[in-house]
């Protein structure tokens, strides 16, 4: 028999780098906890949107953008964001020219006890992601969906012992401090979170 070879294409990628280090970036992590706390507890309007959608917790995203002027370490934050997504395109590949990937939007998010996100795509950017900010135990993790799932009408079920690579869905339990970053037609969701106190995040398209 002639020797065999398998090619994997098309490849799927998510990123994920530390962009605070939670043991020596202690008081940058707790000003950005303290801002996601306030916003929480002072953005009415926002508060109006995330009961009439049914979100349980708090999310700025329909009703702030402008986190970064009104707070200095989103600002900071947002700069090292920017900085990790360009590494990320890179390594896809884009010819971006002369420019770079910049912040299109900007938001946090409080997921209370009980609470998920159900599965979706963000329109109108090239690279989504979340930074993570307070995991407490049982916080849920995130969950991708392959993008070919459906074309995939008469394709048998997996076993359950497969490489990571060959799954169909995927779970990356997330560290505080870290970021993942994926390519915005990426479909994903957050699963219920099972911790007793909220999981804060903060969220961002780059386009
Ligand atoms: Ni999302």
């Amino acid at each position: 028999m002639k020797t065999a070879h398998t090619r994997s294409v098309f490849a799927t990628n998510i990123y994920e780098c530390q962009i605070a280090d939670p043991a020596k970036e202690e008081a940058f992590l707790d000003e950005l906890k303290a801002g996601v706390i306030m916003l929480s507890e002072e953005d009415k309007a926002g508060q109006q949107w995330c009961e009439e959608q049914g979100y349980l917790g708090y999310t700025s995203y329909a009703s702030l953008n402008d986190l970064p002027q009104r707070i200095p370490a989103f600002a900071d934050l947002e700069k090292r964001l920017v900085k990790a997504a360009n590494k990320f395109a890179k390594e896809l590949g884009f010819e971006l020219g002369d420019h770079k990937l910049s912040m299109d939007s900007f938001w946090v998010n409080v997921l209370d006890p009980g609470a998920g996100h159900s599965g979706h795509i963000h329109p109108n950017s090239i690279l989504s992601g979340t930074f993570y900010l307070d995991l407490p135990e049982g916080s849920s993790a995130i969950r991708y969906e392959d993008p070919r799932l459906p074309f995939m009408m008469n394709s048998p079920p997996l076993k359950t012992d497969i490489a990571p690579e060959r799954k169909r869905f995927i779970y990356v339990q997330p560290q505080v401090g870290n970021a993942l970053f994926w390519e915005s037609w990426l479909r994903h969701e957050v699963p219920v979170n099972f911790a007793d106190e909220p999981r804060l995040s903060i969220s961002f398209n780059l386009s």
